[in-house]
Formats: structure tokens, sequence, C-alpha cells
């Protein structure tokens, strides 16, 4: 793990206390990990997350670009607000349309809590949102929508817009094959995935302490 200066612990304690249901240690890790390639990398573009629900890993990486001495670098968060759509055919039945709802404000408020500035909030499905809402240029992605329609329309709409060397991890992707480890409960994220990239994938599996199940994509330099 990096070294974290006293805030960060702080917060990382209080992010696994409060918000338990969405972040855990092994992903807050990770993420810390990859933000700081792409701060050491001078990577050029901003930093979005599909589906950030409360805000509360928008606040975690608005804090680590912060103490990585990138506080210029823009956040976008991208939300129904309405939770879940209704999942797919590819999806498992682990959560339901409607799980998951969150309002703006609730990003707002834990930003607030931590005095940290709020992410440039986008309202609505990501197919009404993505398509001409996003940054031209994006350093890093944080794909977490839980299921295989919601992680295929981000993949189409973020990739094109990678910087080189750009990044990004998505959430839920499980590929028991190189991680046994990994929890496997939304397996049309990694089917969105395969599906887009097609075989050989250029998806990297991150491992983790736990069950961590992150796939990661880096745009070639
Ligand atoms: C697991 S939560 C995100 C947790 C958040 N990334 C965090 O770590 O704090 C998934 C979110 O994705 C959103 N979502 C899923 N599919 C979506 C879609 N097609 N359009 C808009 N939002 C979507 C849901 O509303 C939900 O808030």
């Amino acid at each position: 793990m990096v070294t974290m200066a006293g805030s960060l612990i702080d917060l990382r304690a209080w992010l696994l206390h409060e918000h338990v249901g969405t972040v855990c240690a092994d992903r807050l890790d990770a993420i810390t990990e990859q933000l700081r390639l792409v701060v050491d990398d001078q990577i050029d573009g901003a930093v979005v997350e599909l589906g950030c629900y409360r805000g509360a890993m928008a606040l975690w990486t608005r804090s680590v670009l912060d103490a990585l001495g990138d506080a210029g670098r823009a956040i976008h968060v991208y939300d129904s607000f309405q939770g879940l759509p209704e999942p797919g055919p590819a999806d498992s039945d682990h959560l339901r349309q409607g799980e998951l709802v969150a309002t703006p404000a609730d990003v707002v408020a834990t930003h607030a809590e931590w005095g940290r500035p709020s992410p440039t909030i986008h309202a609505g499905w990501f197919s009404d949102t993505l398509p001409n809402q996003l940054p031209e240029a994006i350093a890093f992605g944080y794909l977490d929508g839980d299921f295989h329609d919601s992680t295929l329309i981000g993949l189409v709409h973020c990739v094109p817009r990678l910087s080189p060397g750009g990044l990004l991890v998505v959430d839920d992707y499980a590929d028991t094959t190189v991680n046994p480890k990994a929890w496997d409960g939304l397996p049309g994220v990694k089917l969105a995935c395969d599906e887009y990239f097609g075989h050989p994938s250029p998806m990297e599996v991150l491992v983790g302490d736990e069950d961590l199940a992150f796939g990661r994509y880096r745009r070639p330099t």
C-alpha cells in the first residue's frame, strides 16, 4: 500500500465504517495505487466515476489526488440517482432494479463532511449523460455500474476518450481463472468487457488481499 498522509488514514477508517456497502479496504487501496500511476505518469485529462451512489469513492479519489498534489484535476461523477436500472439477461439476480438510490445532495454532503469540494455531478441514465457530458480527455475512469448494459455503455463512451496511458478500472470484473478469490456475484460486468474488447482481452486483473474483483484497462501510450 502507498504511504498515506494522516488525514487519509482517518478518512479511510471513516469510509470503511460509514460506507461499508460500497467501499472496502481492497478497493480503496487499489484505487489509490492506480491514481498514483496517473499522477506520477502525468496522464492528461479528468477523472470520471460511472455510478457514484453516495459519493464515497469520489471523496476518496478527491482526497488521494489532493494528497498527491493533484488538487486541480477535475472529477466528474455520473449516476441515475434513481438507483439501478432493470438487470438484463446477462446479469445475476444479486441486485434489483431501483436498489442503491442516492441523491446529488448525498454526494455533496459526503464531500462536505470532510471539507472537500464536490465533483461535477451529472444526474441521469448513462445513455442520456455519457454521449455529451463526458470530458474530452479522461485520465482515469472508475466504472461501477454493476450491470452488463451499464458497463458496456461506459466502455463505449470512455475508452475512445482515454488519454494515452489513461486507465479504466472496472469494479465487479471477476476473472476467477486468474484470481480465484474474486467475488463473482455480478457476471454481466465481465461479459460486457469481453463483448467490448473481444479476445484476447486487454483487461488485466487486479488482485487484493480479500475478494477484490477489479479489472483494469490501460490505453497504450
Ligand atoms: C455500486 S453503486 C456505486 C458505488 C460508488 N461507485 C462508490 O464506490 O461509492 C452503483 C451505482 O450505479 C448507478 N447506475 C447503474 N447503472 C446506471 C445507469 N445505466 N445509469 C445511471 N446510473 C447507473 C446506480 O444508480 C448506483 O448508484
